[in-house]
């Protein structure tokens, strides 16, 4: 089975969140499934860079009047097909923004003609090359869907994922004549959306099959609350809709074997964790106490909550909690935190950037890692920190609902508890949340049981890669469009 992978960006190549984690990830646990997948991604200069030039496979004259070519280049086990489109892709910033921090302001054309590629590779511009299967992600990839529902009923079947409802791709109605849909496409049944062109609408409508990164997260996005105004088309769509947990890469982050740490670990030498822990209170100059380091490593947003733990930081650590804080984001969450360590100097420590190796030795040293989202389709840091004995603390929401066990009697008897669950990002169920971390911390016996059944938790892809698997298979067999 051949997949078309849609994706805006792939790790290790390029990375501003999860996305990249997994459009990484999946294609090579689905291998062992005989599945073939190959990735459409921007020719961004980095990431040019970093793979070389590859081989010209196709051209495109006019994609949505830019000059573009695909080139093929494998690398770190995946096969890449890089839309090489100066005009659109070769200019300095991240993948969505200016080098000053503002969205570039032809997004809307450098994603719709991402997407128009992937359809046109699944309808044959490759030579030789005839997916099965297109699978988008994010409103970055949706209107791939679209683009090839247009071909009529012989093509290949889609999937749409997504990773995160708030991002959807709305803009004004004016770019629609230049999408190069029919006339009709603009509809309810098309691209409108509330007198706008939405991307990831458009996407849900078009899509063979819809999934999310969680159960617990499709569930959510059924209802008003959690639809940001998707919910009912989410709703008419029915069983086309499916929530399938991610998983992690096990090799990448594995606490055996990471070169980026400074001592490599297991269950059965749990020991030798304590020197990263050593180290990382040294890297951010924190006193040696007896409470717990708990860490946070994410985009400083609305989202993750963390303008919640700003508020209650200080009681965090006037409870004897340290508290190490590696991210980037929102100038006021920043701010905030930069402002909590100057006046808790050797108990809090804060480095605003984005620094992958810096993320694994936070895993490796910190004892938990705080993740209150308010809402969350999957999380990856939650699976990073069970692999890594590093113990989670998240809110009950989306995936780190269906991904964490909270330490609460019964589990605890069985050996089963692998974190803390609180019910709301708020400051009082946060900092309850926070007394238990420091009680359990306290029990040398009831921690190690924590950290033990975190670290036997199964993070990989090897179950999500399966239901994948099938659904694709489904997919294949299925004669209506
Ligand atoms: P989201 O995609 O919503 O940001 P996820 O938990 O799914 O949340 O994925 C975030 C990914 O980005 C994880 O791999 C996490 O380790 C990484 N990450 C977030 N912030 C940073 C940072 N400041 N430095 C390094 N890695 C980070
Ligand atoms: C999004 C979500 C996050 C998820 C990631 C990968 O960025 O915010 O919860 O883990 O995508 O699916």
């Amino acid at each position: 089975l051949r997949v078309l992978s849609v994706a805006s960006e792939v790790f290790p190549f390029i990375k501003t969140g999860g996305l990249a984690d997994v459009a990484g990830a999946l294609p090579i646990a689905l291998k062992s499934a005989g599945i073939e997948t190959r990735t459409l991604l921007p020719a961004y200069p980095s990431v040019k860079a970093k793979v070389g030039e590859g081989e010209v496979v196709c051209r495109f004259s006019d994609l949505l009047s830019a000059e573009a070519v695909i080139r093929a280049v494998s690398a770190e086990g995946l096969d890449l097909l890089l839309l090489d489109a100066p005009t659109l892709f070769d200019r300095e910033g991240g993948p969505y923004i200016t080098p000053g921090g503002y969205d570039h302001p032809d997004n809307w054309k450098r994603f719709a003609a991402l997407s128009l590629a992937g359809a046109r590779i699944a309808q044959g511009a490759i030579e030789g090359y005839e997916p099965d299967i297109l699978h988008a992600h994010d409103w970055q990839g949706a209107l791939a869907p679209a683009y090839l529902a247009m071909a009529g009923e012989r093509r290949a079947k889609t999937v749409l994922t997504i990773h995160n409802l708030a991002f959807q791709g709305n803009y004004p109605k004016a770019i629609f004549p230049e999408l190069g849909f029919p006339k009709e496409a603009w509809s309810i049944e098309g691209l409108e959306y509330y007198g706008n062109v939405g991307f990831l609408k458009a996407g849900i409508h078009a899509a063979d099959r819809v999934t999310t990164v969680s159960p617990t997260y499709a569930r959510e996005i059924l209802t008003p609350s959690g639809g940001m105004g998707l919910d009912g088309l989410l709703r008419g769509r029915g069983d086309a809709v499916k929530g399938i947990v991610n998983g992690i890469d096990i090799e990448a982050w594995n606490p055996a074997r990471d070169a980026l740490i400074e001592a490599p670990f297991s269950l059965d030498d749990l020991d030798e964790r304590q020197k990263n822990r050593a180290a990382l209170a040294a890297e951010f100059e924190l006193e040696a106490e007896a409470g717990p380091i708990l860490a946070i490593v994410s985009r400083l947003t609305w989202q993750k909550g963390l303008d919640v733990v700003a508020e209650v930081a200080d009681a965090i650590v006037e409870r004897g909690a340290r508290l190490v804080i590696v991210g980037t984001g929102e100038p006021m969450i920043e701010g905030a935190f930069e402002a909590l360590r100057v006046r808790h100097p050797g108990k809090v420590g804060v480095r605003v950037t984005y620094d992958e190796a810096l993320s694994h030795r936070v895993q490796a040293g910190a004892d938990a890692i705080l993740i209150p989202s308010r809402f969350e389709p999957c999380g990856l840091t939650q699976l990073y920190g069970l692999r890594y004995g590093c113990i989670p603390v998240v809110s009950r929401v989306g995936g780190l609902a269906d991904t964490v066990i909270d330490a609460n009697h019964a589990a605890l008897q069985k050996g089963a508890a692998t974190g803390l669950v609180f019910d709301r990002p708020e400051p009082d169920a946060i900092l309850a949340s926070i007394d238990r971390l420091i009680e359990l911390f306290a029990k040398p016996a009831e921690w190690a049981s924590l950290q033990k059944a975190a670290m036997t938790s199964d993070v990989s892809w090897t179950t999500s890669a399966a239901l994948y698997a099938n659904l694709y298979k489904d997919l294949t067999k299925d004669p209506t469009p």
